[in-house]
């Protein structure tokens, strides 16, 4: 996040809302973005809405109901520049547009301007710009920064569980108990059953968390996420969260 962005700092945009069919209703949406974390680093989240709201209704006092709530993930390369070029150490013919900061839309339409000369042999003169391995001297403090934050993650290795008591897992939760590489995400469904994963995510190995407001599986180092039942939602794993026993028990 650029040094002169508030934090948190908070976004908005207004929509004219539709029906099911496409018919333009007679008022507007406001959508309120903000409130933003690293995935798998908060415990507050459903906090994060709360003051997303009061932010909202100071400022718009006008405003009625809320309709919608949810949260996504944006991919921020350290210099804040998008990736948009031929993979790094990948397959010859492999491309990337990815990083987007939010910007997926600009950055959409500049990838296809720019890929499509690249893949034709061609050279465009916004490709060093945009190219996924370049190494930028100005963002090596934030690089570094950032990679202490990762490695701070994998403490998780080493302290106790988040719940002594699988007991204490309401149904429609999540908590990840035991030690070290016996860890394990156990989530309870809606009916009651167990569901124990493996909670060393399958990327680079750090310990998920479980996120209460989205009901997933995110991990604290990379960004990536899974479902309840260790499904990979969000990259950069691609393999999801190994089931600890078949069984699912009822306790
Ligand atoms: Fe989980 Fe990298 S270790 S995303």
């Amino acid at each position: 996040m650029p040094a002169s962005r508030r934090n948190p700092y908070h976004y908005i945009r207004l929509q004219t809302a539709e029906d099911k069919t496409g018919h333009e209703l007679d008022y507007d949406v406001l959508i309120v973005g903000g409130e933003d974390h690293k995935t798998g680093q908060a415990v507050d989240t459903d906090e994060r809405f709360v003051r997303l709201e009061a932010w909202t209704r100071e400022r718009f006092p006008m405003a009625e109901r809320v309709e919608y709530r949810w949260s996504g993930q944006v991919i921020e390369p350290v210099d804040y520049m998008a990736y948009i070029g031929k993979n790094p150490g990948g397959d010859e013919h492999i491309w990337i547009a990815t990083g987007d900061s939010g910007n997926g839309m600009t950055h959409g339409t500049i990838a296809g301007i720019i890929l499509n000369e690249l893949v034709q042999g061609r050279k465009h003169q916004w490709s060093r710009l945009y190219d996924p391995s370049r190494v930028r001297l100005r963002a090596t403090p934030e690089f570094v920064k950032e990679n202490v934050n990762v490695a701070e993650q994998y403490k998780d290795w080493f302290t106790g569980s988040e719940t002594g008591d699988v007991a204490a897992i309401k149904p429609g939760e999540g908590a990840v108990i035991g030690r070290g590489r016996g860890k394990i995400a156990v989530y309870r469904d809606e009916r009651g059953e167990l569901h124990r994963l493996s909670a060393v995510c399958t990327h680079l190995y750090c310990i998920v968390r479980w996120n209460d407001t989205e009901r997933t599986w995110d991990c604290p180092c990379h960004g990536s996420r899974f479902d309840p039942y260790g499904k990979v939602v969000n990259g950069p794993a691609i393999v999801g969260l190994s089931p600890v026993s078949q069984g699912r028990k009822k306790e």
